[in-house]
């Protein structure tokens, strides 16, 4: 009888049992037996574990493989290698900086803020860079640096002189702001987690602006560059939007004429003939001129001079199909008409790529 009543009781456990263990629930991920062959863990590159995150350095974690700069040519690079983008900066912080400023590390220099010195821009001194720079400089560095660099920010202002920079800091060499930025430098921290390396090099272009130096003006640059290459260089960028719009520099006319200098016009006239045969475009030539003299007449004369180049490509083998010529007169200045400086200017040929 006892045995019996055990049977039952045993029998309804081994059900109860294998019941309960065959309900599935959706949230539990059941047993893993070899969780590394399907979670991949995650590996931090260019991260030292032994010490990056940490104030007791561990000597037993520290240069394992991740920590490892990448094989040389196999990550984009610009720039020499302290001045680069991409990979980890070389230039250490002073030793001085596990105490002032936090940042323990692998190693220490306390020359290289010295050395950075050499260290370039690897980005161009244009507007575009500076412009960017400019909106990181004042959600950054504003409010202790102030609106133009005097080190009049409103923090800086308001805590009694004890973070004040001082008016001159942006005079400093490019490569020694980037150290700077970097690591910071006396009460300034680090900005190295705000600001990545290339938005640490744009903030350094807008600072050389506050500090007196000149964008080389547009002009400037394009005449650095050849015709055929600002074509090609259109064409290229043909899918952008805007007008694809080049003016034509030394091309010139006999004065209230439409008739093409020849001699002086020569190799601005060759490029375009030259590019038209190579490249599978349209384009339209804009005359335009200054506003001396009746507007009608002028009128006709650019219309004329833009034929007179349209005229001069049929001769040399394109086909006309493929060159409107469009005479504007005075509308559209691109500079003043007071001086004679600007209405030079004014007198121009343009080209619209399509
Ligand atoms: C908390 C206020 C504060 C902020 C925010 C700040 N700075 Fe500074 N900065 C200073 C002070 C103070 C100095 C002067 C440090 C010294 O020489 O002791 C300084 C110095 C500098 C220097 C000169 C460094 C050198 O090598 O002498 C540069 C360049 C500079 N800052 C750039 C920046 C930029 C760029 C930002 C924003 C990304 C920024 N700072 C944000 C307070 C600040």
């Amino acid at each position: 009888m006892k045995i019996a009543y055990f049977h039952k009781i045993a029998a309804g456990l081994i059900i109860s049992v294998s019941l309960t263990s065959c309900f599935k629930d959706e949230n539990s991920p059941g047993y893993e037996y070899m969780p590394d062959m399907y979670r991949s863990p995650a590996i931090e590159a260019y991260i030292d574990y032994g010490e990056v995150r940490t104030w007791i350095p561990n000597d037993s974690l520290k240069n394992r493989l991740t920590a490892l700069q990448p094989p040389v040519g196999t990550v984009p690079f610009q720039g020499s290698n302290s001045g680069n983008v991409y990979l980890p900066y070389d230039r250490m912080p002073t030793k001085g900086m596990d105490k002032t400023h936090g940042i323990s590390s692998v190693a220490y220099s306390d020359s290289d803020y010295v050395l950075s010195a050499l260290d370039k821009n690897p980005l161009a001194f244009n507007q575009e860079n500076v412009d960017k720079g400019e909106v990181l400089y004042n959600r950054f560095c504003d409010h202790c640096h102030g609106e133009k660099g005097a080190g009049d920010g409103k923090v800086s202002v308001s805590s009694n002189g004890l973070i004040v920079p001082p008016a001159n800091a942006f005079e400093k060499e490019d490569g020694q702001m980037f150290y700077s930025i970097t690591y910071g430098k006396g009460v300034m921290g680090s900005h190295a987690s705000q600001l990545n390396k290339r938005e640490r090099w744009e903030v350094i272009s807008y600072l050389k602006t506050l500090a007196g130096k000149e964008i080389p003006s547009v002009q400037e640059v394009v005449e650095e560059v050849s015709l055929k290459d600002q074509l090609l260089d259109q064409v290229a960028h043909l899918a952008d939007e805007g007008d694809h719009k080049l003016e034509l520099r030394d091309l010139v006319f006999k004065t209230g004429s439409a008739s093409l200098d020849k001699g002086k016009s020569k190799e601005t006239l060759e490029t375009l003939v030259e590019f038209m045969k190579t490249q599978s475009v349209s384009i339209e030539v804009d005359g335009y001129t200054d506003n001396t003299g009746d507007s009608e007449a002028n009128h006709e004369l650019s219309q004329k001079r833009a034929d007179a180049v349209k005229k001069y490509l049929e001769k040399n083998g394109i086909d006309a199909d493929r060159i409107t010529a469009k005479g504007y007169g005075e509308e559209n200045p691109v500079a003043s008409n007071d001086t004679e400086e600007g209405r030079a200017r004014n007198r121009r040929t343009e080209v619209i790529i399509k």
